[in-house]
C-alpha cells in the first residue's frame, strides 16, 4: 500500500490555502475546512463497495445501488469534530464515534480522556478523521482504540500530515489507507507542522 494518498484536485488545493493563510479568521476557517472535508470524502469514497438495488421510479422499476457497509466516522477532539459536518453533508446516515485525546505538551505523547464508539464495528466502514496528522501519536492511538472494538475496515483522513506522522502511522497500521490535502516539509521543535496551517484547533474554536 502507497504511505498515503494526497488529493490534488484545485478546488481542495485552493481551499486549503484559504486555510493556510493566517489572515483567515475563526468562521471562515471552520466554513473551508468543514468544505474541504466533504471535497476529501467526495474523493476518498470513489473505491467503497456498493450493493445492487432496484427502486421504483414514477414510470417504471429501476437498478440502483447503495453503499454495501454503514459507514461510522471516528473524529478525534476536539479539532475533528468540525470535519464530521462536512462527511455527514454527504454520508448524513453515518454513526458517529468520539475519540477525546489531546497532545501532552511536553512529551508530545496522546492523553485519552473519552471514548464513545458504536456497536459492531467489524461489519461497518470505518473513518477516523483528524484535520493534521503531526507527530502521528494521535491518531495511532485511535486507529489502535477502533481495531480493539472490532474495526476491519478502516480509512484515516486528514487535511494535512508531516512525513513524520506519516511513518510513524504506518508503522502500526500498514494496513490502514490513508489519504490528505498536502504533505508538508517536516515537523517544528514544539510538534507543529511545517509549513502547516498553526493550530488547527486554537483556528477553529478561538482558544
Ligand atoms: N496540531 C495542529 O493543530 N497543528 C499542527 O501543526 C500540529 C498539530
Amino acid at each position: 500500500m502507497e504511505d498515503i494518498t494526497i488529493v490534488r484536485h484545485p478546488l481542495i488545493q485552493a481551499k486549503l490555502t484559504k486555510l493556510r493563510d493566517r489572515t483567515t479568521e475563526r468562521l471562515q476557517f471552520r466554513v473551508i475546512l468543514e468544505e474541504l472535508t466533504a471535497l476529501m470524502v467526495y474523493e476518498i469514497t470513489r473505491g467503497f463497495p456498493v450493493e445492487q438495488v432496484s427502486v421504483q421510479t414514477p414510470l417504471e422499476e429501476c437498478e440502483g445501488v447503495e453503499l454495501a457497509k454503514p459507514v461510522v466516522l471516528v473524529p478525534i477532539l476536539r479539532a475533528g469534530i468540525v470535519m464530521l459536518d462536512g462527511v455527514l453533508s454527504l454520508i448524513p446516515n453515518a454513526r458517529v464515534g468520539h475519540i477525546g485525546m489531546f497532545r501532552d505538551p511536553v512529551s508530545l505523547q496522546p492523553v485519552d480522556y473519552y471514548t464513545k464508539l458504536p456497536p459492531n464495528l467489524a461489519e461497518a466502514l470505518v473513518i477516523v478523521v483528524d484535520p493534521m496528522l503531526a507527530t502521528g501519536g494521535t491518531a495511532v492511538h485511535a486507529v489502535s482504540t477502533v481495531k480493539q472494538r472490532g474495526a476491519i475496515d478502516i480509512r484515516f483522513l486528514c487535511l494535512v500530515a508531516s512525513p513524520e506522522g506519516v511513518a510513524s502511522f504506518r508503522k502500526t497500521h500498514s494496513d490502514v489507507p490513508m489519504y490528505t490535502a498536502a504533505l508538508d516539509r517536516e515537523l517544528d521543535t514544539h510538534g507543529y507542522i511545517l509549513p502547516g496551517l498553526g493550530d488547527a484547533g486554537d483556528r477553529l474554536f478561538g482558544t
